[in-house]
């Protein structure tokens, strides 16, 4: 399981983020950036931000801590904006939480060259979760105490919109024209099917026993496992 703590403040939101992500105390007086269930995106973006967010943990990427935030919408009572007390009311119960990183900067790869292997590291992994959100127009990126972080892949896993079709994806290539490592990866064709030799089914059966049960819908658990497992094994489909 994640670790689960309970919000005893809500803080403020971040108003860069789409889905309306808040700061959010909790009772063991850490910070966390939380992702609401109640949000438009639904409660599947929480579920890629588990799976991809732990698989990428997991093979040697720099991830925040993720926990499960346990929420009584009371914690807001005081919150006079009316979009905000609305996310809250729909999200009484588990929601997603990420470490907040206090003073980081979002990533300039003008302004932050990456070293080679993590950048085709960062490149291999987004091309096996399909992250569509990692462009120069909205990186995901995160540079705090001067390394590299990786944050929000929500909308990542996107077989999960429609699971009929999912088998038929599972070979799907990724595009990666507009990555914002593409420059940095030059060593794709080494970390390339190294990180894919990583990707074995504990892994991934690792990761995914890690959501919470009451994000995921029919399919269940074993639909991601097998999915996953299944484009695992055929790294040159996927792997740019
Ligand atoms: N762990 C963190 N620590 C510090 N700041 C963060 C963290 N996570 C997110 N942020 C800040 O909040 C912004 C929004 O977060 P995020 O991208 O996860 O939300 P989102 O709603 O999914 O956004 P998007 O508009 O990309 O869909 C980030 O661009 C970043 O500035
Ligand atoms: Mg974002």
């Amino acid at each position: 399981m994640l670790r689960e703590v309970t919000a005893i403040r809500y803080v403020t939101p971040l108003r860069e983020g789409g889905s309306l992500p808040g700061v959010v105390e909790a009772d063991d007086l850490g910070t966390y950036v939380v992702k609401f269930r109640g949000a438009g995106q639904g409660p599947k973006a929480l579920v890629a931000e588990v799976i991809s967010g732990e698989l990428a943990r997991r093979l040697g990427l720099p991830v925040p801590d993720m926990a499960v935030v346990q929420l009584d919408p009371v914690v807001a009572r005081a919150e006079p904006d009316e979009e905000v007390q609305e996310l809250i009311k729909a999200s009484a119960g588990a929601n997603l939480g990420m470490d907040f990183l206090p003073g980081a900067l979002g990533y300039d790869p003008v302004a932050h060259p990456v070293e080679a292997g993590l950048a085709s590291r960062v490149l291999a992994f987004d091309a096996f979760v399909e992250n569509v959100d990692r462009s120069w127009r909205n990186p995901n990126l995160l540079i705090w105490h001067n390394a590299l972080w990786l944050i929000d892949h929500g909308a990542t896993l996107y077989f999960h919109h429609n699971w009929p079709r999912a088998e038929a994806v599972v070979h799907r290539p990724y595009k990666w024209d507009d990555h914002v490592l593409k420059p940095y990866a030059t060593a794709l064709a080494t970390e390339g099917p190294a990180l894919a030799a990583r990707l074995t089914p504990s892994l991934i059966r690792e990761a995914v026993d890690l959501v919470p049960d009451e994000w995921l819908d029919d399919g269940g658990k074993d639909a991601y496992i097998s999915h996953l497992t299944a484009r695992a094994a055929e790294p040159e489909a996927w792997l740019p």
